[in-house]
């Protein structure tokens, strides 16, 4: 008799804590995944049961909750993480249990394991292009401002090579805040920046704390056409949090945005709408999430199983019609094809795509190529 028992798996997310906004919308893309699998009849007539733990922001909880979800909740497969530092935390244990973590956002790059799946963008997907465009529309005079831990270091450390490589550049500051930051915390960043003079500022600021780099930025009179900050991790959900038209001018880059016009995207965030009304703010991370849940899924149908062995052949070098456009899973690093794109943020917080690539871009999360001439030639500019 063909096996019907639930599929159970983990979706270990932060619904409370520093990344909360965008942990929330990761949650409800693996969600919405799971309620269209199931409504479609399941994976061969089996239900996907996610078993949901809030990991609240905090590394070391994510580590004991992925850890609880492989012993005691007996789960193979994980969706999760948004940090790095959680990720890096979360590594060791489905390593040593050999199972299996799907991990949604974009991230510094420089990592391998045989034990996860990387959906959303490496820097040559992301980081690149925005180096490229900054420095070609505003100069190669750049000021850093991140969050304090491993992502923002890594991540300012790639931009600055980049920007570094343009005739005129110049690194002017490199600063660090901590995950919980308020306003009056980017003050005397504000008044070092206005001695200075950037051509752009680069922001690594991640989660909660993001709304208030850009409010002290906006209060302190400064202006995006001629002084914009740059982002990779300044999504729709972020801009939500700022109120209306702080953000307006600023550029992000990400392979997928609220605002691209195709019938996959409008029929993904139809369903959503209907099916969870409109708490969540969709945006890169939220697409990832939902996507990579797809692929698990399809790849089950193949394996008959969600052990790592059986499962990954059919992960490995497989496709999915996601909202930013077709994806593919590379099979020799386990990072995913994408489109990178350039948003600025229109004044009802959505972003104005200026930017995009015409076909996917092949992950290179070791950054072997290492320089910004070699991507443009991929980008179609749409006018900005
Ligand atoms: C991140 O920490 N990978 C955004």
């Amino acid at each position: 008799m063909a096996n019907s028992d639930p599929i159970r798996v983990g979706v270990l997310y932060s619904e409370t804590g520093a990344t909360s906004t965008i942990g929330f919308s990761q949650l409800q893309g693996a969600l919405l995944a799971i309620k269209e699998i199931n409504e479609s009849g399941g994976v061969d007539g089996r239900e996907i049961i996610p078993v949901r733990y809030d990991a609240r922001s905090n590394p070391a909880r994510y580590a004991e909750l992925a850890e609880q979800l492989i012993v005691q909740d007996h789960v193979s497969v994980i969706f999760g993480c948004y940090m790095s530092s959680s990720r890096k935390a979360v590594i060791p244990i489905v390593e040593k249990w050999n199972k299996l973590l799907f991990y949604p956002t974009l991230y510094e790059g420089f990592e391998y394991s045989e034990n996860v799946i990387y959906t959303g963008a490496a820097p040559n997907q992301n980081s690149v292009q925005l180096a490229e465009f900054m420095t070609s529309n505003f100069g190669a005079r750049v000021y850093l401002i991140g969050s304090d831990y491993i992502y923002p270091y890594e991540s300012n450390r790639i931009m600055s090579e980049l920007v570094l490589q343009r005739p005129g550049s110049e690194k002017l500051g490199e600063c660090y805040v901590a995950l919980d930051a308020v306003e009056k915390d980017f003050a005397v960043i504000m008044e070092d920046i206005r001695d200075k003079r950037p051509d752009f500022i680069f922001s690594t600021v991640v989660g909660n704390s993001t709304a208030a780099l850009y409010r002290a930025y906006a209060d302190a009179g400064f202006e995006p056409r001629t002084m914009p900050i740059a982002s990779l991790t300044t999504s729709e959900a972020e801009v939500s949090q700022m109120g209306t038209g702080v953000a307006a001018g600023h550029y992000t880059a990400a392979p997928y945005f609220q605002s691209i016009d195709s019938e996959e995207n409008r029929k993904c965030l139809a369903h959503l709408r209907k099916s969870f009304g409109e708490d969540c703010v969709p945006n890169l991370c939220w697409e990832a999430s939902y996507f990579q849940t797809h692929i698990f899924a399809n790849a089950f149908r193949h394996a008959g199983s969600d052990g790592i062995a059986e499962l990954m052949p059919h992960i490995l070098g497989s496709e999915f019609d996601a909202p930013q456009g077709r994806v593919r899973i590379d099979p020799t690093n386990h990072h995913t094809c994408l489109y990178p794109r350039i948003g600025r943020v229109d004044a009802q917080g959505q972003f104005t795509i200026v930017r995009q690539a015409t076909r996917s871009v092949y992950p290179d999360p070791y950054l072997v190529t290492h320089s910004l001439g070699d991507w443009t030639a991929k980008l179609e500019s749409l006018g900005h």
